[in-house]
């Protein structure tokens, strides 16, 4: 059992018509002018923020707007959305959507306070320790971005993407409401379904001593994950199941699942590579490569991906390792995703774009994954057994 700290200071506003005490929410946390940031059409075609604005309004809270985030959200639109909140003296951010205007917003609270270009943060260059306050409406469980302290961003130019996390972005207030998300088509609510439980496996899956209440928490989640994502595949608007899903996705990626044991990250680290070059759905792409990750990657602990195969899938007798990687990549099957590059991409990539997504997954030399050491080669290898 490693030493840790938990922090999760975000407050959680959970259940139904939550979102009409967004006014005087923001009220009771200081706002004075709020940025009010949204995606493309999803939040205005569902009357959500028609009503967002009628509860700022009725809590005389004054707000400036930008919307127009897409997935994969760009550095652009951070910078237009810094350069907006200067010019009108904003000091809270609320997003209202999925996890890309949640990250979108925190790279505009992190700009406001960075001397330079936000960017910087993103490669490392420079580092960032205070952010804007932020608060959200969260339409899409998915990301965790809601409860996290991380913020994902594409930079047009070479569609490079990258993440920065600090605590000073930890949202002051999530409102979460279950029926926000009946209006998700299929394939976003089973890309949700898979990043959360990857959020919990990229934290499951480490060679340390697991900690019996970590693995009990990872282990229900993934299966509560599983089980109510088949609920929803018949009965997308069944308030039960949403729920469920919506609270294990934020507490999927708030940390509580990696406390007392290490981490891996390498399906993610080279996910983002996968969305950053393909513009594809965060979750397909995490689906599309986590079988190829596992077999190749098994043998540095057999033993954990045994106990996996036990505690979630209930599975027994031989072969388990193997069995229980199947057994995941059914359920990906069963919520229509894709378990292969070509499946996610409708082709295979090529040889050369099989070299690019290595060298740049292995930016500045670096290797990736603490369930087993990943350097470029091994990406490349990963990469080109998901391509088949
Ligand atoms: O733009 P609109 O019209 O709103 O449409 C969105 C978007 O096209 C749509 N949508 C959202 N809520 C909806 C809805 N459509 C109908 N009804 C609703 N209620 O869904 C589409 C996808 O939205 P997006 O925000 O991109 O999805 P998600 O929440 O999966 O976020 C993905 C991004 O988060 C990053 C990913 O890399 C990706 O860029 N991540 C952020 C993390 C973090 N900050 O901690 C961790 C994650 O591992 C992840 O990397
Ligand atoms: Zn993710």
């Amino acid at each position: 059992m490693n030493n840790f700290e938990f922090y999760a200071p975000t407050r959680i506003v959970f259940g139904k018509d939550s979102e009409c005490q967004v006014g005087s929410l923001l009220k009771e946390h200081g706002a004075t002018k709020v940025l009010l940031h949204f995606g493309g059409q999803s939040a205005e075609k569902s009357g959500l923020l028609g009503r967002v604005r009628q509860s700022l309004k009725d809590s005389n809270v004054d707000f400036v707007e930008l919307g127009g985030v897409v997935p994969n959200p760009r550095l652009s639109l951070a910078h237009k959305g810094i350069e907006l909140c200067k010019a009108e003296g904003v000091d809270f951010i609320l997003s209202v959507g999925g996890g890309s205007v949640i990250d979108s917003s925190k790279a505009i609270g992190w700009g406001l306070c960075y001397d330079g270009d936000v960017w910087d943060i993103y490669t490392g260059v420079g580092t960032c320790h205070t952010c804007v306050p932020q608060a959200c409406i969260l339409t899409l469980a998915a990301a965790g971005s809601e409860m996290s302290n991380g913020s994902v961003i594409t930079k047009e130019e070479g569609m490079l993407k990258r993440s920065y996390s600090d605590d000073s972005c930890r949202l002051k207030f999530s409102i979460l409401n279950p029926e926000l998300t009946y209006t998700l088509p299929e394939y976003q609510t089973s890309c949700g379904i898979v990043d959360i439980i990857m959020h919990t496996m990229e934290r499951y899956f480490t060679t340390d001593e697991p900690m019996m209440m970590t693995d009990a928490i990872s282990e229900g989640i993934i299966r509560n994950v599983m089980a109510n994502g088949a609920i929803l595949m018949k009965d997308p608007t069944n308030y039960n199941a949403r729920g469920e899903i919506m609270w294990s996705g934020s507490l999927s990626h708030n940390d509580l699942t990696g406390l007392g044991v290490g981490s891996d990250w390498s399906t993610h680290e080279m996910e983002h590579e996968l969305s950053g070059l393909f513009d594809v759905a965060h979750g397909a792409g995490l689906a599309a490569i986590w079988g190829s990750w596992a077999r190749f990657v098994y043998d540095a602990k057999p033993e954990r991906f045994e106990t996996f195969a036990k505690n979630v899938f209930g599975l027994t007798g031989d072969n388990l390792v193997i069995r229980g990687i199947e057994a995941m990549e059914a359920f990906f099957h069963s919520v229509n995703m894709p378990i292969s590059i070509p499946e996610l991409l409708g082709r295979p990539v090529t040889e050369a774009e099989l070299d690019e997504l290595a060298r740049k997954c292995a930016y500045g030399g670096r290797s990736i994954g603490g369930f087993k050491s990943l350097p470029e080669s091994s990406m490349r290898a990963i990469y080109a057994m998901a391509n088949k």
